[in-house]
């Protein structure tokens, strides 16, 4: 199909104008601060996103959504809109075409879907959330179809909606599991403990609703060929996972179905899920015979799409005087509707961080009318260490102890709850290295200490924690007589530097120039790879591309062996790829060319395809990411405006592959971990169920003013039991920071916040 080719155009290879040194050489790529190869293209506007492709025949879908919460559609009176010049379609629950609910994602149910909410997509009269899609007008050009969409009027029978989280939260449940964890976790018994402790800290914390605003809205294009094959080009971080959801939908196989994205403009988690969006642009593209594109507008990501469920957390902490911690207690209250899932893991980090004697840890979920929750950067590490580390940090002041220190003291020899070895963790070291920098040991121990021309001036410090994980996925890798290498996975590009990082990583694995080698990603018909999200895509793939390389140096070792060239007799075991070729281990001079082992050979390509194994490593070993965020904030005496001033993020996360899309990743999950202490918080009327603050206008992300010098720094540990000695970073950044900015208020002001956003009202 014409259109599918020009999506898969994209093929990621190294770019020299990328970089003022080009590097042209074959080994010594991993850690190098590569900038990101798809850059030039998006700097010059020639890479396409979702919303720019335009078939021949493309028709425009625009979505009304319901007003209320919860109750039936009584009437859709459609007939101005149908009046309108270019409309072609109304679609409701009366004419949609008949498809099943999607299941719902279930990381331990196993099932390939990837939807938040099984409810069926427009099959029936049943509203559950304010924001629902009621109707798809659907028209020749978008403009029609907006004007037409404001005229579909819509009658309801409303119920009143669960809304009042205050209220509602004591009857919240414990859910089934957390992510396929237990929802509760004891060792000993905490509660005694906490209450025979000399020192105590017992508190709760609060934090609000957050959506998604990644820079590019959702967005999808749909399009069926006779043959009753659906394609989808679709702004997603799960390219498998939704193909197989839509094949469950419109009961299809799995082969039937592509879904492309060679480009995504960030995903944070709010594009892991598939929304109703997306199948409807299906059903409609379906009714039309002829493609169709439903881009959200901003408010409507803010409508259709979930956002990290707002919480309640209690973190009670019982020490020692000498500061040893003898008990640990951390739960939660979050949301989830009766139609989702997903129990945001806010008690993660409290399972991993402290060796307290006895700890308990535990879950519950309250069922809300609202649009399913759904993944967000870190979720659950991020507000959960806002909790946790809060608590640490009250528990310094009332032991008279340098938190680093309290923390230190603390520090486990095995995993506290899994009893487990740690894989690597060298978080110590990370604080040194961050106080040092920071200039720690500068800071006064007493709160309201600094003062500058009528600014209160403090210094806070946090752990950041996220798991490493790592699923299995497959690759393919090609070897040419010209030469070059491709290699093929069903990866994601959100911007985070993804095709970079597998360019450096298999130049280096083939032994090739960066610039020989290709990847090509971002369709779900190339070979599966897990959903972009846990921050286990890099190391995921590289498995996958190590273990295709591993098929291939075998298949090559084979042509070689029984030849009489220099690689007579060698075996895999004693032959290496290096400086473009195979070349023996044992004897550094004797090899051969790739491009003349194929040439001897008569062959064009070789290639090899091949699934990473099971990540054991995970079982046996307690493997995380961890960091520490030091921060200044200047607090006005006498308005509580609040700024963050300095910045310092050192952190523990294996070996790093690309020193500078690395970084950026760090720097921006630290920037959103700001926007999540500051500023951002969605307003919900608990009457209606309505977001109040849909736009970007009056749901405050931070800008360029808000956000001071960030330096990050790295321990470059490579962790022995991880691929490369990396580890995922995509989400370890924004951990711990809103309690950084929370400690180093209460630093400066004396005024402890346990509430998000921060906002100045707090503080006067
Ligand atoms: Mo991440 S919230 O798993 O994209």
């Amino acid at each position: 199909m014409g259109v599918i080719q020009t999506a898969v155009e994209y093929v990621a290879r190294y770019m020299p104008d990328a970089d003022p040194d080009p590097l042209r050489h074959a080994e010594g790529y991993i850690g190098r601060p590569f900038s990101r190869v798809d850059g030039p293209l998006k700097v010059g506007g020639t890479a396409r996103f979702v919303a720019e492709f335009a078939p021949e025949g493309l028709a425009h879908g625009v979505l009304v959504c319901s007003t209320i919460a919860n109750g039936r559609i009584t009437s859709i009176d459609a007939s101005a809109a149908r009046a309108v010049p270019g409309v072609l379609l109304v679609m409701t629950h009366e004419n949609a075409p008949r498809m099943k609910a999607p299941s719902v994602f279930d990381v331990s149910g196993g099932g390939k879907s990837v939807a938040p909410s099984d409810l069926p997509i427009m099959q029936n009269d049943r509203v559950r959330w304010n924001g629902q899609p009621v109707a798809v007008v659907v028209a020749d050009t978008l403009e029609q179809a907006e004007y037409a969409a404001s005229l579909v009027k819509v009658a309801y029978a409303p119920v009143t909606p669960r809304l009042a989280f205050d209220e509602l939260k004591v009857s919240a449940i414990v859910p089934k599991d957390v992510i396929g964890a237990p929802p509760e976790v004891r060792v000993g018994n905490a509660e005694r403990a906490l209450s025979d402790s000399p020192v105590r800290v017992d508190e709760t914390y609060l934090t609000p609703w957050y959506n998604h605003n990644a820079i590019e809205p959702h967005a999808t294009l749909a399009l069926w060929t006779a043959d009753d094959h659906l394609s989808v080009f679709e702004s997603t971080q799960s390219l498998a996972r939704c193909g197989a959801t839509l094949a469950d939908v419109f009961s299809l196989d799995a082969a039937q179905v592509d879904v492309i994205a060679p480009f995504v403009g960030g995903g944070f988690g709010g594009k892991g899920g598939l929304w109703q969006h997306t199948v409807l642009a299906a059903a409609a593209a379906k009714v039309m015979q002829r493609p169709v594109r439903i881009n959200l507008s901003r408010e409507q990501v803010y409508r259709l799409v979930g956002g990290r469920t707002r919480a309640e957390q209690r973190v009670a902490l019982g020490a020692d005087r000498d500061g040893h911690l003898r008990s640990l207690v951390q739960t939660c209250v979050t949301v989830t509707p009766d139609h989702a899932r997903y129990a945001e893991q806010c008690t993660f980090p409290a399972r991993h961080l402290y060796a307290a004697d006895h700890l308990f840890v535990g879950q519950r979920i309250v069922p809300l009318d609202v649009v399913a929750n759904t993944w967000m950067r870190a979720p659950g590490e991020s507000i959960g260490t806002f909790a946790l580390e809060s608590a640490l940090d009250e528990l310094s002041y009332e032991l008279q102890l340098d938190p680093i220190e309290l923390r230190r003291l603390n520090e486990p020899t095995q995993d506290p709850t899994e009893k487990t070895p740690f894989s690597s963790r060298h978080i110590i070291e990370a604080y040194a290295r961050g106080a040092e920098h920071f200039g720690w040991a500068k800071r006064p121990r007493e709160p309201r200490a600094q003062r500058d021309r009528g600014w209160l001036v403090g210094q806070g410090v946090s752990t950041a924690y996220y798991p490493a994980y790592r699923f299995p996925g497959s690759a393919r890798v090609a070897l040419h007589a010209d030469g070059t290498a491709h290699v093929y996975a069903a990866a994601h590009e959100m911007g985070m530097g993804t095709a970079t990082a597998q360019l450096q990583h298999a130049a280096e694995r083939l032994g090739l120039p960066i610039a020989n080698v290709f990847f090509h990603y971002g369709d779900s018909a190339l070979p599966d790879s897990p959903i972009a999200g846990g921050s286990c895509q890099t190391v995921s793939i590289v498995s996958a591309v190590h273990a295709a390389s591993e098929k291939l140096h075998q298949q090559l070792n084979d042509l070689v062996r029984r030849g009489d060239g220099p690689l007579a007799g060698s075996t895999a075991s004693n032959t290496e790829f290096r400086n473009g070729g195979l070349y023996r281990t044992d004897d550094r001079t004797r090899g051969e060319l790739l491009t003349a082992i194929l040439r001897s050979a008569g062959k064009e390509t070789i290639e090899a395809q091949a699934k990473a194994p099971l990540p054991m490593e995970m079982m046996k070993y307690s493997m995380g990411s961890y960091g520490a965020q030091f921060c200044e904030v200047r607090v006005r005496e006498d308005s509580g405006e609040l700024r963050v001033a300095r910045w310092v993020g050192s952190f523990d996360c294996g070996r790093i592959v690309n020193r500078k899309t690395a970084t950026s990743q760090l720097r921006g999950g630290i920037v959103m971990g700001m926007g999540m202490a500051l500023s951002e918080e969605t307003l919900y009327d608990e009457r209606s169920g309505r977001i109040m603050n849909a736009s970007l206008a009056e749901y405050h992300v931070p800008v360029n003013l808000d956000v001071p010098p960030i330096e990050v720094l790295f321990n470059d540990i490579p962790d022995p039991h991880s691929p490369l000695g990396a580890h995922g970073i995509g989400e370890i950044g924004i951990t711990g920071v809103a309690a950084a900015i929370a400690n180093a208020v209460f630093h400066a002001t004396g005024i402890r916040v346990r509430s998000l956003p921060i906002t100045l009202d707090k503080l006067l």
